[in-house]
């Protein structure tokens, strides 16, 4: 079940100038960088309850975001959907014929569990599913 708006993902070109904005500038809570090795993704995240404000740079230059930026420069690159049982709502959603870039779950920031939904799926919209690492069925 989706339970949730987890956060809003930017796609920025310069991390650190765009983290100076957020924290300084806006005044945000910085909550720190993680590595995403998997995603090959650099993430800045800033918690805005109910939901967070993600800023995500090319790790080591390459990967999915190094293309983003390559075409477009920076900007809104995904909204992410919290999830209490990510399997089970990957399954609903492939039952209803909705394409996702990846055939399983893979890690993401925080320990999670993350999938994201095609966006031809969704109107243009690039979709993550995310269960947080608390939420793992054991
Ligand atoms: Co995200």
């Amino acid at each position: 079940m989706i339970t949730a708006l987890d956060h809003i993902a930017i796609a920025v070109p310069d991390l650190e100038r765009a983290v100076k904005r957020f924290m300084e500038d806006f005044g945000l809570p910085f909550e720190g960088t993680e590595d995403v090795a998997a995603a090959k993704t650099k993430t800045a995240f800033f918690p805005l309850p109910p939901t967070s404000i993600e800023l995500v740079h090319p790790l080591n230059g390459e990967g999915p975001i190094a293309g983003y930026l390559e075409k477009r420069g920076g900007g809104l690159h995904h909204l992410c959907f919290r999830s209490d049982d990510i399997d089970a709502d990957v399954a609903h959603l492939r039952s209803k014929g909705y394409q996702f870039l990846s055939d399983a779950p893979s890690p993401g920031a925080h320990g999670s569990r993350v999938i994201f939904i095609h966006p031809r799926s969704c109107d243009g919209v690039l979709i993550e599913l995310n269960q947080p690492a608390s939420d793992h069925a054991h």
